[in-house]
């Protein structure tokens, strides 16, 4: 019954640790449609890389799995793309040539020597990029590795864009240009998009919708909140908007209250308002960890 373009069904992990299993995640149910984008939100350690990771294909779920456009994945493929927080650019090899590997490897065979060298400039236009073409990572800022790490993922074309707290590591000026760009590229490309993030604004920002995680071990999905703004959205209008706060609000609350409630797996496929009041009036007695104020989430390990 797997009509949706991504789904993770069932979704959980134990790792082998030296203290014996552990297990990080527990009956994950997620179903994406064709070019959404979803935040995962969580406090640190609840297990959201590990989500990402098992979608790329880099971790192997122990139970349950992932569904892309009706076929299972788990191993690693240019259908989905990965951006970490630290850009993994190859250090010897220019912004250019960084690109031009991930374009070979998808487009070798399939466009020709110059087709491929458009289809890199075109990339790198999109980021604001092209006037870099020859610098090496080490002389670029990290703002601009990042952008490159973006261009590169998108001319793979990948079907779904999945990015582990892509912007965590940059100054707020900066991060607010490269969300501004990213919000434009998925609007002219309609890439889907899982994003990893510690920041609340961005992830009302950009989401059609936030999946809360809860604490781990065996974390799962605790809440998910639809965020219905009208796109293109602008950071400036938003930050009076009744809505935004409204949402801005419900994350705070889910992260820094002091309870919240897992849901079924049922509850977890369905998008619609009704569905949304099913998963928050569902509760159980696990309770999580209490804190206050505005830390980042990072010093909460
Ligand atoms: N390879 C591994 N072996 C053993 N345990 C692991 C492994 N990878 C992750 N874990 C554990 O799984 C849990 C979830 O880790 P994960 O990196 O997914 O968290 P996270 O939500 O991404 O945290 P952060 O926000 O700090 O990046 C943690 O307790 C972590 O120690
Ligand atoms: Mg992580």
């Amino acid at each position: 019954m797997a009509t949706s373009y991504l789904e993770l069904s069932q979704v959980g992990i134990e790792f082998d640790s030296r203290h014996g299993k552990f297990r990080a995640l527990d009956d994950i149910n997620l179903s994406l449609d064709r070019g959404e984008f979803v935040s995962l939100i969580g406090h640190s350690g609840c297990g959201k890389s590990t989500v990402l990771n098992i979608v790329a294909g880099l971790h192997e779920a122990t139970e349950g799995g992932v569904i892309l456009e009706g076929k299972e994945v788990n191993r690693p493929g240019p259908d989905r793309a990965v951006v970490f927080q630290n850009h993994s650019l190859l250090p010897w090899l220019t912004v250019y040539e960084n690109v031009e590997l991930a374009v070979n490897r998808v487009f070798k065979g399939l466009k020709s020597k110059s087709e491929r060298r458009d289809w890199i400039l075109h990339n790198l236009r999109r980021v604001n990029m092209e006037h870099a073409l020859d610098k090496l990572p080490s002389e670029i800022s990290g703002g601009m590795k990042q952008r490159v790490g973006i261009a590169r993922c998108l001319s793979m074309e990948p079907k779904v864009l999945l990015m582990d707290e892509p912007f965590g590591a940059l100054d707020a000026l900066t991060r607010a240009q490269l969300q501004d760009s990213l919000m434009a590229i998925q609007a002219e490309l309609g890439n889907t998009v899982i994003m990893i993030t510690h920041d609340v604004d961005e992830a009302v920002l950009l989401s059609d919708r936030i999946i809360m995680m809860s604490n781990g071990p065996a974390a799962t999905i605790s809440k998910i909140l639809p965020v219905n703004l009208d796109r293109p959205r602008d950071r400036l209008a938003l930050a009076e908007d009744r809505e935004f706060v409204r949402l801005r609000h419900a994350v705070l609350e889910f992260l820094y209250g002091n309870k919240s409630e897992p849901v079924t797996p049922a509850a977890t496929a369905l998008t619609d308002d009704a569905a949304l009041d099913k998963r928050e009036s569902i509760t159980t007695e696990k309770k999580y960890r209490v804190t206050s104020g505005m830390r980042p989430l990072t010093a909460m390990a």
